[in-house]
């Protein structure tokens, strides 16, 4: 029997299924992935751009830099939509197969595909966090894509840039400031997110671990704590990763082709039934 048919017998004789996705699931939509050949932090390297007091100095020294990091990706996460890979997995939370998505990504590709459950362990790109009180503010796509232009074609000065920024992002209304909501090397995970992960995760019989490398903690012992309770793991990526020793099954391909391949097997089975 093939693997992607022994896959889908686990998955349906499974009760509590959940996927942890990576950049990898992304990678199809045009996001390019953080490591490897091409990847985010080849052009923009972390020591620079990784964390918050590395983007103050980066953004002190040379402005331009920091506004070139953060339009590029903005623009590419703008222009990016859902690809099969997002769409399989949000039609296995429809027919109620998939209880959850924890995801390691900020591109809320996977809420716009359609899932519901949508754990994020990393934050997310258009949303922002007030320091003081905690209190979130959400950019629309379309918001943030103006604020990209707008940020592009201004070229004066720190100040200004630092102004246009503050036109699009309102001070929260207990008077603290807002910074985006997205997890920075060194900083901590967002502890509710991570308590609903860990939930997910006592409760799950099967992981679905898709295009993650595994190389960043705490997101990475997430496969090893389900393991440890007996769940199974079936792992899509095209190159095994750090974490491959854990799975029971590898299928070695893209999330874009792979989960439609499990979801179409699934359906035939169901509507033979
Ligand atoms: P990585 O860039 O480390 O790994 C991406 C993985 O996706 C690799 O294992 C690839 O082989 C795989 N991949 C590539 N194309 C794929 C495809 N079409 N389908 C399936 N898999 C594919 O990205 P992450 O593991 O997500 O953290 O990185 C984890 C964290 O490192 C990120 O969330 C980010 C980064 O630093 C923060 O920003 C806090």
């Amino acid at each position: 029997m093939q693997k992607i048919d022994l896959s889908v017998q686990e998955i349906i004789k499974s009760k509590w299924v959940v996927a942890l996705t990576g950049a990898g699931i992304s990678a199809e939509s045009g996001i390019p992935t953080f490591r490897g050949k091409g990847g985010l932090w080849e052009k923009y390297p972390p020591s620079l751009f990784g964390n918050i007091p590395a983007l103050t100095a980066t953004f002190f020294l040379n402005p331009q830099k920091v506004v070139n990091f953060f339009t590029e990706i903005g623009e590419i996460l703008t222009s990016a939509c859902p690809n099969p890979g997002h769409l399989a997995l949000a039609e296995l939370e429809r027919r109620g197969i998939l209880k959850a998505v924890i995801t390691q990504n900020i591109d809320n590709l996977h809420q716009e595909a359609g899932n519901k459950r949508v754990i994020e362990v990393h934050g997310n790109a258009y949303r922002w966090r007030c320091s003081s009180c905690g209190g979130k503010y959400f950019l629309e796509k379309k918001d943030l894509r103006r604020m990209i232009e707008e940020i592009q074609g201004e070229r004066t000065s720190r100040l200004g840039l630092i102004r246009k920024i503050k036109s699009f992002i309102p001070p929260c209304e207990c008077g603290g400031r807002r910074r985006l909501d997205v997890v920075f090397f060194g900083e901590f995970l967002p502890q509710k997110e991570i308590n609903k992960a860990y939930r997910q995760l006592d409760r799950c019989d099967l992981l679905l671990l898709i295009g993650t490398s595994g190389m960043v903690n705490p997101a990475a012992t997430l496969p090893s704590f389900a393991k440890e309770r007996g769940a199974k793991i079936i792992e899509v990526n095209p190159s095994p990763s750090s974490l491959t020793h854990l799975s029971d099954y590898f299928l070695r391909g893209k999330a874009g082709e792979v989960i439609p391949q499990l979801l179409n097997t699934i359906k035939e089975i169901e509507e033979a039934k």
